[in-house]
């Protein structure tokens, strides 16, 4: 088998043709994860994809795990995941957009990324639920020789609670803290090295981090700001229209990604399989005691 892949807009995303996800011979599976580990977005499309195809595919491009805060398991498949509209829903409103979710990579505040997650498009709305990315080694690489060598030592502060105020979730609920506090405050270094294939990429992830180490809390911010401004910029950024049976793969050490929501009349079902990271990255901090007021 030789893989053929498409661009479907700059470096961020490829087509992938050539394989079946049903029937992956070892030739096929090591081919296909050395190619994962060089891009940020692979896609395949009509792919009739089971919950099993999907699994084995999980499994060629590394190990599946769990989600440790998700909930929503598909019956049988607890390492597929189910993914509900995050958020509050604030009316009755059948046009108004839910599952909104602002550029992240995932579990930035843990120390334990995951390398990437696959995502089926079992049911989509009939307008809206893209999922935007970005290839955040593109955006590193766009980044002036002047700021590459400033952002190089840093390490920005993720939180859970940042991302759960910018959800817009209960910050006096008992839930919203007891969560928060299962997970301290993490520092990640800003430039990310993927020890398997030596790229470097930028580690903002707006979601979570929202200062930087040794630096006055507005002055983190600020530079947070501007280099989530720098990454998200158009020309960086692909959003994908779900087709059914798209399978879309990403790569979390070197991507963001972003949901642009829908309207709560429509229907949409994923069925998500994440891979476990192969190393770990950043350093928990001491717990601050911002959940606890
Ligand atoms: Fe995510």
């Amino acid at each position: 088998m030789t893989l053929e892949l498409r661009p479907l807009s700059g470096s961020v995303a490829f087509e992938i043709h050539g394989i079946d996800p049903a029937r992956l011979s070892e030739s096929d599976r090591s081919e296909l994860r050395q190619v994962f580990l060089r891009h940020s977005v692979l896609v395949l499309r009509r792919t009739r994809v089971t919950p099993e195809s999907q699994l084995a595919l999980a499994t060629a491009l590394g190990e599946p795990e769990i989600h440790p805060i998700a909930a929503g398991r598909l019956d049988g498949h607890p390492a597929i995941l189910v993914p509900k509209p995050y958020g509050v829903q604030a009316s009755d409103d059948p046009d108004e957009v839910i599952g909104r979710i602002p550029w992240h990579a995932d579990l930035t505040y843990t120390t334990a990324q995951p390398r990437g997650a696959l995502l089926r498009a079992v049911e989509i709305p009939p307008e809206g639920g893209q999922t935007g990315f970005i290839d955040t080694v593109a955006v590193y690489e766009a980044l002036p020789e002047a700021q590459r060598r400033r952002i190089e030592p840093l390490e920005a502060i993720h939180r859970l609670s940042h991302a759960q105020r910018l959800l817009g979730l209960d910050m006096n609920s008992e839930r919203t803290h007891e969560v928060a506090r299962r997970f301290p405050p993490v520092a990640q270094p800003l430039v990310l090295r993927d020890p398997a294939t030596g790229c470097r990429s930028l580690a903002v992830s707006p979601l979570f981090a929202d200062e930087i180490v040794g630096m006055d809390r507005s002055e983190g911010a600020a530079l947070l700001k501007e280099l989530e401004a720098f990454a998200t910029q158009e020309h960086f950024v692909y959003w994908h229209d779900w087709r059914e049976d798209d399978v879309v793969i990403w790569n979390n050490y070197r991507t963001l990604h972003a949901a642009a929501g829908h309207q709560q009349k429509h229907v949409r079902t994923l069925h998500r399989a994440t891979l476990k990271g192969e190393t770990t990255f950043g350093r928990i901090l001491a717990p601050d005691d911002e959940h606890e007021g």
